[in-house]
This record gives C-alpha cells, sequence and structure tokens, in this order.
C-alpha cells in the first residue's frame, strides 16, 4: 500500500480554497428585500427555525469565544447564518485549522436554508459581513471553502472575493499537516 493511502485510512484529507474578501464586497440584487442582523443572547433562540439545538449550543459557544454572528431574515424568515472571527493582535490558529495572522478577519460557519438557496442570499450575507468587519477593523478578511464546493466558490468571487492559496490539511494521530499551494 502506497503511503498516502495507509494516511488517508488512518486519517483524513481535506482541500480548502483560501480567499480575501475586499472592502465594498458586492452586493447581489436581491438584498433589498433582505435583512441582516447580529446575534445576541436574545435573538439567538429564533434560529432555532433553521438550525437543530446541537448547533444552536455551537453558536454559544462561539459567542463565548468573542466571535460575532450573524443572520438573514426573508419576509421576516431566519434563512441564513454566518460567523467571524475578529483577530486584531497575535497570529493564531481557528477553526482547528486556519493560520489566522495578526489584523485579519476569518469568516466561517455560513449557511443558508435548503429552501432559499441559490436567490444570491449567500453574496449578500458575505457581503454584509464584509462591511461590518471593515467598519469596525483595519485589517484583512479571509474566508475559505471546500474545494468541492462549486456554490461557495461561486458566491464568493461574486462578492469580489481574490482566491490566494489552496490549502490542504491532512489529519492523523490528532495532529494537522498543512500543504499551501499558491
Ligand atoms: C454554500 C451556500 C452557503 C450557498 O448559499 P446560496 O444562498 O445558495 O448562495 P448564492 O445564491 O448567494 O450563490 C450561489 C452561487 O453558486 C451558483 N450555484 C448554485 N448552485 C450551484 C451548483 N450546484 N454548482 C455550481 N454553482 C452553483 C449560483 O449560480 C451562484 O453563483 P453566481 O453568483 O455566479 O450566479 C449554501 O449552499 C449552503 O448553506 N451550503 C451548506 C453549508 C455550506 O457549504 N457552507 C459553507 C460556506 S463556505
Amino acid at each position: 500500500m502506497k503511503i498516502l493511502d495507509y494516511i488517508k485510512r488512518i486519517g483524513s484529507v481535506k482541500t480548502e480554497l483560501v480567499y480575501k474578501i475586499p472592502k465594498n464586497a458586492i452586493k447581489p440584487p436581491i438584498s433589498e428585500r433582505l435583512v441582516f442582523k447580529e446575534i445576541n443572547a436574545s435573538n439567538l433562540q429564533s434560529l432555532e427555525r433553521l438550525r437543530n439545538k446541537e448547533v444552536i449550543n455551537r453558536f454559544e459557544e462561539f459567542i463565548a469565544r468573542g466571535e460575532r454572528g450573524f443572520f438573514v431574515l426573508y419576509n421576516g424568515e431566519v434563512v441564513a447564518h454566518g460567523w467571524l472571527i475578529f483577530n486584531p493582535s497575535q497570529p493564531r490558529k481557528v477553526c482547528d485549522y486556519f493560520n489566522l495572522p495578526a489584523a485579519s478577519g476569518f469568516i466561517h460557519y455560513c449557511y443558508v436554508d435548503t429552501r432559499f438557496r441559490g436567490k444570491g442570499i449567500y453574496k449578500y450575507l458575505l457581503s454584509e459581513m464584509s462591511n461590518y468587519y471593515y467598519e469596525n477593523s483595519e485589517g484583512t478578511l479571509y474566508i475559505d471553502t471546500n474545494i468541492n464546493n462549486l456554490p461557495a466558490q461561486r458566491a464568493i468571487l461574486s462578492t469580489g472575493g481574490i482566491f490566494i492559496f489552496k490549502l490542504t490539511i491532512w489529519r492523523f494521530l490528532g495532529k494537522n499537516v498543512l500543504i499551501i499551494k499558491r
């Protein structure tokens, strides 16, 4: 058995595409019909219509870690969410694998209700999260998505995202090995 096949059997591998999201991200036409709101302790339960209790518990952990969460309303209904990590000072690892530089932000854990996909709601969410980030920070905003996630890649590019590198994460024996290809 080849060494790579063996590593795959005892561990896992995934490839992410990493982008910068610029200031003044492009908004899709649907924007006028949507409302963007920040998640807080008092409105968190309204997301239970969109995600299960396990996910809501994870949101509580994100809030406790100081992350900013956002949701989108379409005709008054919660249809999407996303999370934003601010990293003003020291470089640090986030989401267990991503080395976030100092003076940067990272968008992660985004989701759109299956019934409302393909309407530009993710693009709207990304553009609003980008505005929020750059209104509150001087840094650079990053996002990644899986190499197989074509809707996310297209939405990120339509929003003005700039591809910077491909990140392959080999995980085995509880450790990550990262390979960056520019
Ligand atoms: C990825 C996800 C957030 C996209 O949400 P969405 O609201 O449907 O996205 P949008 O409508 O804003 O944009 C989708 C883009 O992908 C395109 N698209 C839609 N389905 C597609 C498909 N099957 N293959 C390729 N492209 C597709 C759309 O045409 C649009 O691109 P365009 O701007 O070039 O026209 C949604 O599918 C989702 O929640 N997936 C599960 C969670 C997830 O993957 N989150 C990770 C995000 S990094």
